[in-house]
């Protein structure tokens, strides 16, 4: 039986079948055939993740006229560049796939892609800034880490350098919030404040529990996701309380305790209906967030007719 089973091993790796390449967890690229669902699954999870990246931009951006220090504007103003070019290699990595951006675009626009739920809460104040590249970023990274090891060639890659860039932005977050809870009381009342608006979103965005997730059997079985949304947001729980607990900030969860047989924290129940409500355009800054994308879409149209233009005057030339 060994000897069949070794053999036929042999003739799928000769055949390069897209099974025998999931299965020696050799990276899947874009001339590689693939089963429909597989390329679908991908398009609609990267386009949404290059979605995120960029509407991320939005409650970061309303913050660099207001930033508190020449410094803190440099850093923030780096951060939110960063996220742009984020948005760039995912966009670029799910065209690999037959998708234009244009097409993207258009789903985002018209609701049929979502984004992440996190972008729907609005920045307050400068510790939001604080508390979204802490919590925020810190989240993503988990999830990112986990997404270096996904089947498909392009995406694995630019998570890659997408989290070499991701672990600046964390800890800028974390400096700011560091700052003002050893800043004066109304600082760190301002910190605890964003602490307790952001932390629950936050673990909202490793998405449902696996047992509400559509989709994960797939994701599974074509090695897209490599862990679970539940363990990835036990992960960052585990790292952040312990963060949070250093600087003096309280989690918002009276619920949270040490469970030292299982070596990581319990917690109280996530809002699934605030999520669902949020994912689903009622969130506090949804309708803000999508006129702001499409009036400067459409304000930055003039630049890649430019390019266009420019692009096949080129290729004229040559
Ligand atoms: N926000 C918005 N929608 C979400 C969501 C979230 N956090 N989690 C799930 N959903 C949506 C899914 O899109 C799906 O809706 P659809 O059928 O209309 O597409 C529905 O809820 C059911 O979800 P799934 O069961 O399919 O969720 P998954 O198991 O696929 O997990 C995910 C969701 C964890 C977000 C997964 O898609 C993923 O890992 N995506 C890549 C990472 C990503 O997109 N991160 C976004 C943050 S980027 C960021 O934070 C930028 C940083 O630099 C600041």
């Amino acid at each position: 039986m060994e000897l069949l089973e070794k053999n036929e091993k042999l003739q799928d790796k000769a055949s390069g079948s897209f099974e025998a390449k999931i299965e020696r967890d050799d990276a899947i690229e874009p001339r590689d055939n693939m089963p429909e669902g597989y390329r679908k699954h991908l398009i609609r999870q990267m386009s949404q993740h290059a979605h995120s990246e960029v509407i991320g931009m939005q409650p970061e951006g309303n913050w660099i006229t207001r930033a508190p220090s020449l410094r803190a504007k440099q850093i923030l103003l780096a951060k939110i560049q960063d996220e742009g070019g984020h948005g760039l290699y995912l966009y670029s990595a799910a065209e690999t796939l037959g998708i234009s951006r244009d097409e993207m675009i258009a789903q985002l626009h018209s609701g049929k892609a979502k984004y992440s739920n996190i972008f729907n809460y609005p920045a307050l104040t400068w510790a939001d800034i604080g508390a979204i590249g802490w919590l925020v970023d810190g989240a993503a990274i988990v999830n990112q880490v986990s997404l270096q090891r996904t089947s498909y060639g392009p995406y694995s890659r630019a998570m890659v350098r997408i989290c070499k860039e991701e672990s600046f932005h964390q800890r800028q977050g974390y400096e700011i919030m560091a700052k003002m809870m050893s800043g004066t009381a109304a600082q760190r009342e301002m910190a605890q404040d964003a602490m307790n608006r952001w932390w629950w979103p936050s673990l909202m965005m490793f998405g449902p529990h696996e047992s509400e997730s559509p989709r994960s059997g797939d994701a599974f079985k074509w090695k897209i996701k490599r862990s679970t949304n539940d363990e990835l947001r036990q992960k960052f729980i585990d790292k952040t309380v312990q963060q949070a607990e250093v600087i003096g900030l309280k989690v918002p969860d009276d619920q949270l305790r040490w469970n030292e047989e299982k070596k990581s924290y319990d917690h109280g129940p996530i809002n699934w209906d605030e999520f669902h409500s949020v994912i689903n355009g009622n969130g506090p800054c949804n309708k803000q967030r999508m006129a702001h994308h499409k009036k400067v879409h459409a304000e930055g149209a003039w630049v890649r007719e430019a390019a266009e233009a420019y692009r096949l005057k080129e290729e004229k030339l040559n």
